[in-house]
């Protein structure tokens, strides 16, 4: 697929990892439909990811940013201006860890600090992307924002753990950015639930295997993938959803309005 649907749009995108993470996939669809970008993570990440292929695929500089850092942020959104030579259109936010999943601490045992840290990660750098961006007047008109979330921060998972606060506030934050972001420039805010995925950050949930097989198992269209995840947000920040702003977007294949399915039943009519 290519019908140029960003072209001239410019653009910065967050959290590619490795070739399995959502935000590579969508910078490789964005340079397909004609956006330039810059692309960033945080600077342990550069230097343990493959970042440096993307960016050649994409004719793409790479800026690192740690996103809980707002002298890092504000460096980022000024150089990406000189360097693409103008306002951006877009921005991705695809960024989540939690220092308490990671090393499986139990819900009822967490390390507060690192709690913390889950929440500033996960959470509350959206906040601050969106503050920088406006501080920094980098937006352009009808510009589009967004960031990934997971359907934990509605309902229980439990091995999510603190993810799904960090979850509700990035939601939330959504809400409240998106208004104020519509009102000074127009542009919009949304966040998009996405079905398990299997990349670094997905499968650093306990019994993620399973759990990714039971997500399919329950929704009608199956798991989306990072791949359908990525041509999601390419019509987001598209000129085809300039009124779509204040919203949590499920990306799920049918899961979250689903209370069973016959593959469900079969299964658990087997055990
Ligand atoms: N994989 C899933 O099952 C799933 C499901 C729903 C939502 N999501 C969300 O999608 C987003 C992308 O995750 P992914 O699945 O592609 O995994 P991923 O591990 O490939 O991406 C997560 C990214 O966050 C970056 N990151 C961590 N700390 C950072 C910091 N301080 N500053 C800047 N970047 C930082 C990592 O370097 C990494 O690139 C996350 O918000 C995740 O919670 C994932």
């Amino acid at each position: 697929m290519n019908h140029n649907i960003l072209g001239g749009k410019k653009g910065i995108i967050f959290g590619a990892l490795d070739e399995n993470s959502i935000a590579w996939k969508t910078a490789l669809k964005a340079h397909n439909e004609g956006a330039q970008f810059v692309l960033t993570n945080a600077p342990i990440a550069l230097r343990m990811g493959k970042i440096n292929e993307l960016a050649k695929q994409c004719n793409a500089e790479v800026i690192p940013a740690d996103a809980t850092s707002l002298e890092d942020l504000t460096n980022l959104f000024e150089q990406v201006q000189e360097k693409l030579g103008g306002k951006l259109d877009f921005v991705l936010h695809s960024i989540g860890m939690s220092p308490n999943v990671r090393k499986g601490k139990a819900y009822g045992d967490l390390n507060y600090d690192w709690f913390l840290k889950t929440l500033d990660i996960s959470g509350v750098s959206f906040h601050k992307v969106l503050q920088v961006a406006e501080k920094t007047d980098s937006m352009n008109e009808w510009g589009s924002i967004l960031a990934l979330t997971y359907i934990a921060a509605q309902r229980t998972f439990p091995d999510y753990s603190d993810m799904a606060q960090a979850k509700s506030v990035l939601e939330s934050i959504a809400r409240s950015y998106g208004y104020r972001f519509a009102k000074l420039k127009k542009v919009r805010v949304n966040t998009i639930s996405q079905s398990p995925t299997m990349t670094t950050a997905g499968s650093g949930v306990t019994g993620f295997d399973v759990f990714f097989d039971y997500a399919d198992k329950m929704s009608p269209l199956g798991n989306a993938s990072a791949e359908d995840c990525a041509n999601y947000i390419i019509s987001l920040f598209s000129d085809y959803t300039r009124m779509v702003t204040m919203q949590n977007l499920m990306h799920d294949g049918g899961f979250s309005n689903s209370g069973i399915t016959e593959e469900l039943i079969e299964q658990l009519k087997q055990n």
